[in-house]
Formats: C-alpha cells, sequence, structure tokens
C-alpha cells in the first residue's frame, strides 16, 4: 500500500512522576528519530503524544501529598512536557487527558459501543475501603503473606517471597490507605468482551503480522491470544477519570486504559481539523511506538476497540522496545533507582545529543539492556567525540589550512580509487541508514552514520593531506589532490548532517551553522550526493561538536545513584507502605537472600497432572486443583483464576511443593502448591517439564 500519511504516536506516560532514560530509549526517542526521518523525506507526519492524567496512582498519589489529583497532573505534565522538549522529542503536539476535547471524544467513544450493545453489564465484588470511602485494587490491599508470614505483602503478590497471591489469601488484610479492614461491596461495571474478537485478532495479527512486527511484539500477542481472551471491565469505580456518560453511573469512570489510547485521537483533533483524515483513510500508516508493558493494550485491546467501533485504520506496526535497565538493576521508581530526564539536562546542559546517542546505539530493541555511566563515557569518547567528532573537526581545520577556508574544487582528472570508493561509500550510506529506518532498526541505522563518519577518518589517514601539502613547493601540481581530499571530506560531512539529524538534531543543526547552509539541504533526498556544497564557498570555523566525559563525572553519576536508593529505602520504610502503580505491573521481586544446599533440599518438589479444575465460589482468583501425584490425588487451591479458564488446563503438568504445610483457603484444605512463573507483563506460566515426567517424580 502507498501511504498518503503518517501518524505516530508515541505512549502516554502517566503524569504521576517526571520521565526516566529507560522511558525515552523504549518509546520516544525510536519515535522521534522516525518522525524526523518521515519529516526529512517531506512525508505528511503528525507525532502526537501527551500525559496520562487518570487512573489510581493519581489519586494516591494526590491522597499522600494531601493536594488534588488535578495538582498531581499539572505539575507533572509541566515536567514532562519540559523534559522532553529539552531533549528534542520534536511531537506535533503533546497534550493531556485532562482536556475537554479528550472526555468528550472517549465519552462518546464509549457511548457509541454502549448504544451498538457491544458492552456486557456485569455484577462483582470488590473490596472496599469504609474509611477512605473508595474500591481498592488489589495491590492497595495489604496483609500477611501465607507462604513466608511477611507482614506487608500485597493483595496480588508477596515481593518478600515471590508469590502470587489474592487479597482473600492475605492474613489479617488492610487497606494501604487507612488501615481500615476492607470490606466486599457489590458493584457494576461494564465489560469488553475481547472473547468475541479473538478470531478476528487471530487472523489480523497471527496470520496477518507474522513478518512484519517485531518477534518480541508477536510473540507476546500470540501467546495472549492462544492462551485465550475474556471480557475485560472498562469502567472503575472512582471520582477521578472521565465519567461514564450514562444515567446512573456516578461515582463511576471509564477505565484509564479504555480512555488513555483513545488520547491519541483527542491529541490529533487538537492539532488539526483534518483529524479525520488521519484516523480513518484506510492511506493512512499508524505506527504506535510503546515499551513492551504496553503491548497487549495496543495490540489487543485498543485495536479491538477501533474494531468494535468501526471507521478508524488500525495500526501498521507497533514497535515495541524492551526495558532499559541501569547499572545492572532494573528501573524501580518506587526506589529511586532511575536517571531522570529533567536531572540529566540539568547535570549535562547542553549535551542532549550525547544522551540520545547512547540510548540508541544501546536501544534494548531486541532484549533488555543496560545503561551504565562508564558505557556513557565510552560510547561518548570513542564513538562520538573520537570517530564523529574528530572527522568533522579534521576536514574543517585542513579545510581553513589548506584551502583558504573555501570549499575547494573537485578535480575529476586528478580522481583516483580511493575517492572513487569513498563516493560509493557515501551513495550506499544513505540506502543503508534507510533501510534500517524503515524497518525500525534504529541501532543499526545509527551504527551505518558512524560507520561512514569512520570510512572518511581512514580515507583522510591514508591520503595525508598535511604531508601532501609539504611537498607543493617542489610540486605545485599536488594542491589537486588536496583539494580533491578536503572537497570529498567536506562532501562527507554534508551527508553526515543529513544522515545523523533524526538522531542528533542539535548536532546537525551546528553542523548546518558551520556550512551556513539552510535547513533545506537536510532534506533526505539529498543525501548521497557530493555537490552539497559548492565549490569556493566560504565556511566558518568548526564548533566543538561533543565534549568528552570525564571520569568524575562517571563516579558523581553512579554515586548519586546509590545516594538517592539509600534515601528512598529509609523513606520507604518511614512511610509504610506506599504500593506501587497498580495500573502497572508489578516489577519482579528483587533476588532473596542466599540459601544452602540444605535449605533447597528440604522442598518436596514433585510433578502432578492437573486431572481436575474448577472455580472456588467467592473468591474471583481462585481455582481448586485435583492434581494426580502418581500414588495419591491431591487438591491444591491457586491464586491462578484470573489467568486461566479452568477447563483450559486439565491435563497440564505442573511442579508441585508437596511438603508445604497444608492450609485452609474459602474452607477448602490446600496440600501443596503449584510452582508459576511471571512474565513482565503479568502473564502467569506453568512450569512444567518440556516432556511428559511421571506424575509423582521428584524434581531435584
Ligand atoms: O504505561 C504507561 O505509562 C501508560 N500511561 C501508557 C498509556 S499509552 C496510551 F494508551 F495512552
Ligand atoms: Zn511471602
Amino acid at each position: 500500500m502507498d501511504f498518503k500519511r503518517y501518524l505516530i504516536t508515541a505512549a502516554l506516560p502517566y503524569a504521576n512522576g517526571p520521565v526516566h532514560i529507560g522511558h525515552l530509549a523504549g518509546c520516544y526517542l525510536p519515535a522521534d528519530i522516525y518522525s524526523r526521518y518521515l519529516r526529512a523525506q517531506k512525508r505528511d507526519v503528525k507525532f502526537v503524544c501527551g500525559t496520562d492524567e487518570h487512573g489510581v496512582p493519581i489519586t494516591i498519589r494526590a491522597m499522600k501529598e494531601g493536594i488534588t489529583p488535578q495538582d498531581v497532573v499539572d505539575k507533572y505534565h509541566t515536567i514532562i512536557k519540559d523534559s522532553f522538549a529539552d531533549m528534542g522529542i520534536s511531537f506535533d503536539i503533546f497534550s493531556r487527558t485532562s482536556n475537554k476535547v479528550h472526555h468528550d471524544t472517549s465519552q462518546a467513544f464509549f457511548t457509541k459501543l454502549y448504544n451498538d450493545g457491544v458492552f456486557e453489564e456485569r455484577e462483582s465484588e470488590q473490596y472496599y475501603d469504609e474509611a477512605k470511602g473508595i474500591f481498592l485494587a488489589d495491590r492497595y490491599i495489604v496483609g500477611t503473606c501465607p507462604v513466608c508470614g511477611n507482614e506487608n505483602a500485597y493483595g496480588d503478590q508477596c515481593e518478600k517471597c515471590g508469590s502470587t497471591l489474592s487479597p482473600e489469601q492475605l492474613i489479617n488484610p488492610r487497606s494501604a490507605l487507612s488501615s481500615a479492614i476492607p470490606v466486599k461491596r457489590t458493584t457494576k461495571h461494564w465489560y469488553f468482551p475481547l472473547d468475541k474478537y479473538e478470531q478476528w485478532l487471530k487472523e489480523w495479527i497471527v496470520d496477518g503480522k507474522k513478518d512484519s512486527w517485531k518477534p518480541n511484539v508477536y510473540g507476546q500477542c500470540k501467546s495472549w491470544i492462544d492462551s485465550g481472551l475474556q471480557p475485560r471491565a472498562m469502567t472503575r469505580d472512582s471520582t477521578w477519570g472521565v465519567p461514564v456518560p450514562l444515567p446512573n453511573a456516578e461515582g463511576k469512570v471509564l477505565y484509564v486504559w479504555f480512555d488513555a489510547p483513545i488520547g491519541y485521537i483527542s491529541a490529533t483533533k487538537e492539532l488539526t481539523n483534518q483529524w479525520s483524515d488521519y484516523w480513518c483513510k484506510e492511506d493512512t500508516k499508524l505506527i504506535h511506538f510503546i515499551g513492551k508493558d504496553n503491548i497487549v493494550f495496543h495490540c489487543i485491546i485498543f485495536p479491538a476497540m477501533l474494531k468494535a467501533h468501526g471507521g478508524f485504520v488500525l495500526p501498521e506496526n507497533v514497535p515495541a522496545n524492551e526495558f532499559l535497565n541501569i547499572e545492572g538493576e532494573k528501573v524501580s521508581t518506587s526506589r529511586n533507582w532511575a536517571v531522570w530526564v529533567n536531572e540529566y539536562v540539568q547535570d549535562f546542559p547542553g549535551q542532549q545529543d550525547l544522551l540520545r546517542y547512547v540510548l540508541c546505539a544501546n536501544a534494548p530493541e531486541t532484549k533488555d539492556n543496560d545503561f551504565t555511566w562508564k558505557d556513557f563515557q565510552d560510547r561518548v569518547n570513542n564513538e562520538l567525540v573520537n570517530i564523529f567528532g574528530n572527522f568533522v573537526n579534521r576536514a574543517f581545520v585542513l579545510m581553513h589550512k589548506l584551502c583558504n577556508g573555501r570549499v575547494p574544487k573537485l578535480h575529476i582528472d586528478a580522481m583516483d580509487d580511493a575517492d572513487r570508493i569513498l563516493i560509493q561509500d557515501i551513495e550506499n550510506a544513505k540506502f543503508k541508514v534507510q533501510t534500517c529506518l524503515e524497518h525500525y532498526k534504529f541501532r543499526d541505522g545509527l551504527y551505518e552514520v558512524i560507520d561512514l563518519a569512520r570510512k572518511g577518518n581512514k580515507y583522510m589517514q591514508d591520503k595525508q593531506p598535511w604531508i601532501t601539502a609539504k611537498t607543493l613547493e617542489e610540486n605545485p601540481g599536488n594542491q589537486a589532490l588536496i583539494d580533491n581530499c578536503l572537497h570529498l571530506c567536506l562532501q562527507l560531512t554534508a551527508n553526515l548532517t543529513i544522515l545523523v539529524n533524526p538522531f542528533l538534531p542539535f548536532t546537525a543543526k551546528k553542523m548546518c551553522g558551520m556550512m551556513k547552509v539552510v535547513d533545506r539541504m537536510l532534506e533526505w533526498e539529498n543525501a548521497g550526493r557530493i555537490d552539497l556544497l559548492k565549490t569556493n564557498y566560504p565556511l566558518l570555523p568548526p564548533e566543538l561538536l561533543f565534549r568528552k566525559i570525564e571520569d568524575t563525572e562517571v563516579a558523581a553519576q553512579v554515586e548519586k545513584l546509590r545516594s538517592n536508593l539509600t534515601k528512598a529505602t529509609t523513606a520507604k520504610m518511614e512511610d509504610q507502605k506506599a504500593p506501587a502503580t497498580p495500573e502497572a505491573i508489578p516489577e519482579p521481586p528483587a533476588q532473596k537472600a542466599e540459601i544452602t544446599y540444605d535449605d533447597f533440599a528440604k522442598m518436596d518438589l514433585r510433578v502432578g497432572t492437573i486431572l481436575k479444575a474448577e472455580k472456588v465460589e467467592k473468591a474471583d482468583k481462585l481455582l481448586k486443583l485435583l492434581l494426580d501425584m502418581g500414588t495419591e490425588t491431591r487438591t491444591v487451591v491457586s491464586g491462578i483464576a484470573m489467568h486461566f479458564k479452568p477447563e483450559d488446563i486439565v491435563g497440564k503438568q505442573v511442579t508441585v511443593v508437596a511438603n508445604l504445610a497444608p492450609r485452609k483457603m474459602r474452607g477448602i484444605e490446600s496440600q501443596g502448591m503449584i510452582l508459576m512463573s511471571q512474565n513482565a507483563d503479568g502473564r502467569l506460566i506453568f512450569v512444567s517439564p518440556l516432556e511428559i515426567a511421571d506424575n509423582g517424580s521428584e524434581v531435584k
């Protein structure tokens, strides 16, 4: 399909904290590079984003700080917007979901689905904090972990032993907000029947996107679809959010993951009267840039909503990145283990492109990657300064010294093979970078840019015009050799400016200044040409493009991380207990203390097969399982009901902790525990033998 328009979205960050460099590397930087590249191609592009200003974390933060949710989002909207602007993220609009246009748009979307009879209305029992007067997400219920005795386990997970829990399993449950004992209340919500879209999603993604979507994105979608889709509530009990536009829906708002992606539509509406061209015409290419924790919402839920509504284009691609760890550890906002963008901008004024460079060169495109300050220093000093900066600087300095500060002539008759190879390299670089960018391979694209600078350095080193200059008295004709070398080096510099512009726009601007060329030169079609700078054109002296990073700066940044962590840990101990964002996927638990082999050997782990599985009455999260353990059968109650349909798991082999002391849950004695692993997206996976094992056989 020949696309006429490009609509680029980057995930709307929650307005409950500043953005860190993991956010930048995850989606904003790649989305910006891609948008800048498309603009350089003179394509019709709209790049939209804004803050996601609803959801429970914002109300909780407001409650804790004694301010209103509006105060919270106002504060962080500004901080986030400024951070992006400082880093050169070139949104066409940075909106917010608290705007009226967004409320109107998302309510109209909901109403259309409601009127079309799409939603299922369901009543369920949910925990309620009578002291605070609000319904509690599982994350906001704390109590004693039935597995390890940790007194501050959450209603969805114990961070000490890693067990997945349900609030019913906690001993002495209490509200994390008021310490009141939560009570169950019946509440009504509107569910989107994702299950009815399963077949369509299978055809659209599983059959249709195998070759075009990144394997990490495709794989996650496929495994969601394969494990069966369930209806999902699209409303919540809260006073903060977009009110549900129905009579008798007082105190109910749209689920934040229902309204947030509609925020892309509202932002486009705010940007242009032609918004419907971008959202409704088939020849628009819609691309969602996100981090991997948002895959299911952008690839499955939002497209199903768009499909149910009708009349909208669907995303052509969703190039999600993995996570960026910091100094070997996962980013944790609650532990303040993060490099905050607003702090980087303060600590390294005017050095935005250094961070853009390192985050792109080390982008977590196919797997989680690690950012370390040492690597930041190495890449800046060894690649940007020594290769790119050095080449451009030498070309300018030598041109001023050996060619009177003007672009020298290219003497065709004096050209040699090395010149011709360099010209070919310049032409090839354009296509290499372009191919990478078209396929969302930003790291590889940036590598090709640096590689061209590397070739320029080698060419100059081989030609050594400063040596040739010494022969001029004897042989004035050699000026042609010097001219040719510097002519080509300067044309290569002009090409580098075009190619680097999507990645390092501040640098490209400086280079345009040095060459006294206008922005039009940066148009992509100019790349590959070797007549960009006119012969005899006077150029300015070189500016320093990049500065080196000193050892002391690396040490100071590492120290800052460690001391932030200590402060955050102390604050957390005093503030029992500030839960992490419930809308987000919980972070994996920290590694536990070392144990001896004897400790491990105390566990009796065995293989069992699920013979029967059924829901436990009045417990949304529990399944009662009957297991074949070889010489006996056992009953195990497991908190996995939100993840699996009972009929889908009968026959599965699982690993069972067979000597765990029996305990009663909802009146049923559970005689063991089954082992599960949990993905970053929150999905549970059975820990099963790869081949069929004997039931009752030991796992050691
Ligand atoms: O994960 C997040 O930060 C969400 N606020 C992303 C929302 S993206 C889109 F749906 F708005
Ligand atoms: Zn525990």
